[in-house]
């Protein structure tokens, strides 16, 4: 094993503490053990060495190790790869972090001793002044700085700049960055992680403690993501690895009006801002295509391969009565990066305004642990429809400055239990698309709390009957139906299982959100009802297409705009 690591110590001026020599011996056949016994408090050993060249002050070694793991009072370090002989000499320097902070010492080295023992051997030094050095008061003011970089060939060189600050530069190595460095304070806890490599860039020693969740306890516990901050999208970039575009013309399940698709004229990031921009499917392929062309978005690459056949969404065919899907959006998914269970999300958008506009912030279930929709659960933090001036049957607005808030819950389609757990708000003078709004959601083992700018406006425990009891279900649906929830230990199932989290644009539909009941400025030119929905809608295209204002502000008024996305895991 090959580590390659850069500590920087920082220390409280607290207790000084004395390093020991490590013991080392050599092991049967072959190979090396390094022990370093324990006193109360020591977190770490940090153990630098070349065999038969002398290593001044900290730099990087040969082998770089950290023992961060106690076995029978001691740190111990094994290795049957490393074949030394009588009369070679190991160089070394060792750190050892103890609850106070980083001590070392430097200039050491060990002889092998002839004949060749297993048993324990002497330690020796070779030069006369040991230290034992206490970092430099100042807290957290040092840590490590810069990053490593540098050449590889024979090793690195290890410079150390810092003194007062106690933070240390390392230039050598290769490839990577560090992130983090050596808190101190009483914790002593190691900040974040070290990624570096000797050769082709690896990972190594202490950053394999600190770059997952939950963390070890060397971490520090105050950095991410060992503060519990488990995801932080800022949009720098669009980063593909984290969102999956979805790419199907199934609208949803709701027969939405739009295709999804990858294309940046749809989703595209923008001033450390994702913008979600709904386009006119004539616009690529032309107005005739709607009712006379096959778009099939089956794919022939991973890339590419469509996401949703449910309702012919990987293959249409329009005709003069069935029009393709009119409108063009996308919609983007953490599925295969990123889901978690219990924490909380804040995430920051600006929602479209437009006609019959749908836009969403919301999670599904990774694994459907409880079977199909909805009985795994929905978590939607916000749903809002672009349209001025609409109203329901009660005189409410529903359109763009108003939103919901809702978890979906039942047995088995269509039995759903949300009624009980949606939640509206409506602003007064100012609408969701006019400036940035935060939505917030708290999720315990207990409760889930929805917040809108830092206000709570849902808190829902369903109480020790669960989501079962809470929907009534045997009442309403018999007493034979079947819970599925029944064998979970928790009460909060569906909602005790991980969520990944889904950002998209819709447009119109048939399941109602739109509802034929309710009362918009420019009427509702498709009915629920109709088998020929997306053509009544397509035809009345001159009454709601001029809301989208495509033809200012980049069209970006009609885009659903998000912008940082932070989970803390609890
Ligand atoms: C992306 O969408 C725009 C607008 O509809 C269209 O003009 C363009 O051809 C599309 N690009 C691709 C690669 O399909």
């Amino acid at each position: 094993m090959i580590v390659l690591y850069v500590l920087a110590l920082i220390s409280c001026a607290c207790a000084q503490y004395t390093v020991r020599d490590p013991v080392f011996e050599m092991m049967s056949p072959q190979g090396l053990r390094i022990s370093y016994t324990d006193t109360n408090g020591v977190n770490l050993v940090g153990l630098h060495f070349n065999i038969d060249t002398p290593l001044a002050g900290v730099a990087a070694g040969q082998y770089n190790i950290d023992i961060v793991d106690k076995s029978g009072g001691a740190f111990v370090y094994e290795d049957q790869g490393i074949t030394v002989r009588p009369g070679q000499t190991i160089y070394y320097w060792i750190l050892v972090v103890h609850n106070s902070g980083g001590f070392q010492k430097t200039e050491q080295s060990w002889t092998v001793p002839s004949p060749i023992t297993t048993t324990q051997a002497t330690t020796t030094r070779t030069t006369a002044a040991t230290t034992t050095t206490a970092a430099p008061s100042g807290g957290i003011s040092g840590g490590i700085s810069g990053g490593i970089s540098g050449g590889t060939s024979g090793g690195t060189t290890g410079g150390t700049t810092g003194g007062t600050t106690g933070g240390t530069t390392l230039t050598g190595g290769t490839t990577g960055g560090i992130t983090g460095g050596i808190t101190g304070g009483i914790t002593g806890g190691i900040t974040g992680g070290i990624t570096g490599g000797l050769t082709g860039g690896t990972t190594f020693g202490i950053a394999a403690n600190c770059k997952e969740y939950p963390c070890d306890a060397a971490c520090d516990q105050t950095v991410a993501p060992c503060n519990g901050l488990i995801f932080e999208e800022n949009w720098d970039k669009l980063d593909f690895d984290r969102w999956q575009h979805e790419l199907t013309m199934s609208g949803g399940g709701n027969w939405e009006f739009q295709m999804y698709v990858n294309n940046r004229s749809n989703s595209y990031v923008r001033d450390n801002t994702l913008f979600i921009k709904p386009t006119l499917t004539s616009e690529k392929f032309g107005e005739a295509a709607l009712s006379s062309e096959t778009v099939d978005i089956w794919g022939m690459s991973p890339a590419d391969y469509c996401t949703g056949n449910a309702f012919w969404g990987c293959s249409r065919t329009g005709t003069g009565t069935n029009y393709i899907n009119p409108a063009r959006s996308a919609r983007l998914r953490t599925v295969n990066s990123f889901a978690f269970k219990y924490g909380k999300i804040e995430v920051e958008a600006k929602l479209p305004t437009g006609d019959w506009l749908w836009p969403a912030i919301w999670m599904l279930p990774k694994h459907n642990s409880y079977g199909q929709w909805p009985a795994s659960g929905e978590i939607d933090l916000m749903e809002s429809r672009g349209n001025k001036n609409a109203r329901n049957s009660q005189g409410e607005s529903i359109g763009v400055d108003s939103m919901g808030t809702t978890m979906h819950w039942g047995p088995y389609w269509p039995v759903n239990g949300y009624a009980k757990t949606h939640v509206t708000k409506t602003l007064s003078g100012e609408t969701f698309g006019d400036r940035f709004h935060k939505w917030g959601l708290e999720w315990t083992e207990n409760d889930l709390t929805f917040y809108l700018d830092d206000q709570e406006i849902m808190k829902v425990d369903p109480g020790p009957g669960g989501f079962w009891e809470l929907g009534e279900f045997s009442q309403t649906q018999g007493a034979a139906t079947h819970n599925p929830w029944q064998y979970s230990d928790s009460k909060l199932a569906p909602f005790d299982h991980e969520f990944y989290i889904i950002l998209n644009l819709a447009v119109g539909g048939t399941n109602g959100f739109f509802s034929d009941q309710d009362t918009f400025a420019s009427g509702k030119p498709w009915s629920n009802e109709s088998p020929t929905a997306f053509k009544d809608f397509w035809m009345a295209k001159n009454q709601w297409y001029p809301t989208w204002n495509a033809d200012v502000n980049n069209g970006e008024d009609a885009a659903l705009q998000v912008k940082t996305i932070r989970v803390w895991k609890y």
